[in-house]
């Protein structure tokens, strides 16, 4: 990613701390000004989000809840996440958890990642909003472009990459307050500060995640008073409050009973409308209820990658085939 260079003067500062050494040899200020044109870009798009986030709200006030597709989808749909050759290790290179995986997600579909527990399917879910880079010690190779930009870039934005991306984990993780400061929580942190505003977005991602009929007249109890499937949809809704593009999902109902599973399931067959999903699942009965593409990942290699009906009745890998028809143990 390119940056601009800032015209301001800036007082000196103290050198920063190490460096890594591949970086060394660039001169301090040219750190300097990387590191302000980041903070003000940062800055930017962040009166941008509040700004984004506010429209919507009166989008939504206006219409009383009948969102339009921001999209525009109807027409070809476009390719959202484009990975390319990528490779990815652990253990400062010593474990590969995935192999020269490429792959193109489309926007407003659900893909499913299945395959053998340890295939790397959530390795590479998390890789797409660079939630690995939180482990130490992690490497990786070739690229992810969501919107046609290298996630990997020197420069790139991570806190703007997870605006646009939402996680949703396999165990629900409420913060200890509220359900409407637990659903208010990323719009605040992005700067809405308006209650109408807020309000409104609460409402809508309580309603989108099938939960708000449930808890509406209980707003501030405690979000960890919640049922397991509650806190799951709450957790959904938390996400969604930011309007990310996109939203990985990682095993969402593998704690949950049956009934509070296919109330999941639901809603992100409704979200499909509104985003792009990619949801890692166990089960292959889940993958053919709710998803556009699945793809079939073994030992960190994606084996196949289609669409789910074509999966699962005319699969073209006999390593799928074994699979799918649980004649598979290894
Ligand atoms: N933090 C980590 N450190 C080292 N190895 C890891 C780590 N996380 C996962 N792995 C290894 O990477 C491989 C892929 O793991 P993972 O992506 O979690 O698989 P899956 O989600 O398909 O079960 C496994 O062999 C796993 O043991
Ligand atoms: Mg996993």
């Amino acid at each position: 990613m390119k940056t601009k260079k800032s015209k301001q003067n800036s007082a000196p500062k103290k050198p920063k701390a190490k460096k890594s050494k591949n970086h060394q040899s660039r001169p301090k200020k040219h750190y300097h000004n990387v590191l302000k044109s980041l903070h003000q870009k940062h800055q930017h798009q962040k009166h941008e989000k509040v700004r984004e986030l506010e429209a919507i709200a009166a989008e939504l006030a206006h219409e009383n809840g009948a969102e339009k597709s921001r999209n525009g989808s109807g027409g070809k749909k476009e390719v959202i996440v484009k990975v390319k050759e990528f490779n990815f290790f652990y253990n400062k290179g010593k474990k590969q958890a995935l192999f020269d995986i490429n792959m193109d997600i489309k926007e407003n579909t659900i893909t499913t990642f299945i395959g053998p527990s340890g295939c790397g399917k959530s390795t590479l879910l998390r890789s797409i909003n660079r939630m690995n880079d939180l482990v130490e010690g992690s490497v990786s190779s070739g690229e992810i472009l969501v919107f046609d930009q290298n996630i990997f870039d020197y420069g790139y934005d991570v806190t703007e990459l997870r605006t646009d991306v939402g996680m949703v984990f396999q165990k629900a993780n409420p913060f200890p307050i509220s359900i409407y400061e637990n659903v208010a929580y990323g719009p605040r942190s992005q700067g809405v500060k308006k209650k109408n505003v807020l309000d409104q977005l609460v409402q809508d991602a309580l309603e989108k995640s099938a939960l708000w009929e449930e808890v509406k007249d209980n707003l501030y109890a405690p979000a960890l008073g919640l049922s397991g499937g509650q806190q799951q949809r709450l957790c959904i809704a938390r996400a969604i409050a930011m309007h990310p593009k996109i939203l990985l999902m990682d095993e969402p109902t593998s704690a949950l009973d049956p009934i509070a599973t296919l109330k999941v399931e639901e809603l992100v067959l409704n979200l499909k409308k509104d985003y792009t999903i990619i949801m890692v699942t166990h089960s292959m009965a889940q993958a053919t209820r709710i998803s556009n593409y699945t793809a079939f990942f073994l030992k960190g290699e994606l084996i196949e990658y289609s669409s789910t009906k074509r999966m699962f009745t005319n699969p073209k890998d006999k390593r799928t085939e074994d699979y799918i028809s649980g004649r598979f143990n290894g």
